[in-house]
């Protein structure tokens, strides 16, 4: 790769060049990063992370063959709007742009183009993000190896058809949240039942990666691995009974479904906007 040009340069910009450069995906000189106005913060990035900057789109596209769109949802009609003199065929699109889909992006372009369209996790910041992607049928096989490589660099990556996005959307888009609930419930029981704050947010923390590594490394289900721990009349059977009793399992369906409902009904509202179908 000779070049990239990075639209935005927030958290989840951040996140993408400390793991590209980290994992030696490509050269910081290699990256060129553009923002909206806010000239502080990409004086930061060029000091953090000895990346280029640049408020003159022409130097930013000049001989870059990948674009990634890093913007909010509701910027996307303003970026496109000033991108797309620059944008050429040869280029390669990647967007991480909530609910905005690859047909969106060509249409907004007046062009068409290799696209990709990502649903990374806020734990890309350390890594650890699990992000599934599509693409559009102009992508080449060796520009899909490119995305993955690309994503890798922030965590796991793998590929879905653009009609499962939404659905991703409300299991690992939002996925860290209905953990950190989890946690923030473990941590008001710790007080409750008496033990200090930060020997509970040790265990906490502990017990939930302890688990996370059980569930990938075991060739049991999560369900499998929970009934053996369930001993009758023990104490993980007293409190998983209570948690029956109140559906929580059926809260956390219910909680997955309404987000992944709320974003086909956000992107389809970004569409009517946008004013494309
Ligand atoms: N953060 C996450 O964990 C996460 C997870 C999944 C997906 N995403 C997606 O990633 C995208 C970016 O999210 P974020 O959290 O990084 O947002 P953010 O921190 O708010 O950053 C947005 C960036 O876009 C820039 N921008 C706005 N309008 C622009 C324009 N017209 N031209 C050029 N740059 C412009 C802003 O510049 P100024 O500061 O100058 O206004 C800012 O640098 C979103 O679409 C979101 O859906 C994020």
């Amino acid at each position: 790769m000779k070049k990239m040009a990075i639209i935005g340069g927030g958290a989840m910009a951040e996140a993408l060049i400390s793991g590209m450069i980290v994992n030696q995906f490509i050269k910081s000189e290699d990256i060129w990063v553009t923002n909206r106005a806010n000239q502080q913060r990409l004086q930061y990035l060029e000091t953090d992370y000895s990346v280029n900057t640049s408020y003159d789109y022409s130097e930013l596209f000049l001989g870059a063959d990948i674009v990634i769109l890093a913007v909010k949802p509701k910027d996307t009609a303003a970026v496109m709007e000033r991108i797309r003199k620059y944008v050429t065929e040869e280029m390669l699109i990647v967007s991480v742009l909530a609910g905005i889909s690859l047909k969106t992006i060509e249409l907004l372009a007046g062009k068409s183009l290799a696209i990709a369209r990502a649903m990374p996790n806020t734990s890309a910041a350390v890594g650890k993000s699990a992000t599934a992607i599509a693409v559009n049928q102009r992508v080449t096989e060796k520009q899909l190896k490119t995305i993955q490589r690309l994503f890798e660099t922030v965590g796991l990556a793998t590929f879905v058809e653009e009609k499962q996005l939404d659905a991703v959307t409300g299991l690992s888009g939002s996925g860290p949240a209905y953990i950190y609930y989890l946690i923030e419930a473990m941590e008001n029981s710790a007080r409750e039942i008496g033990l200090e704050q930060q020997i509970a947010k040790e265990l906490i923390v502990q017990t939930l990666i302890g688990a996370a590594e059980m569930v990938k490394s075991s060739a049991k289900s999560a369900k499998q691995l929970r009934l053996d721990v369930t001993s009758p009349g023990g104490t993980t059977e007293a409190g998983v009974q209570v948690l029956e009793d109140n559906e929580v399992q059926r809260a956390f369906i219910s909680c997955i479904k309404a987000a992944a409902a709320r974003s086909k009904t956000m992107g389809e509202s970004l569409r009517l906007e946008l004013k494309v179908h």
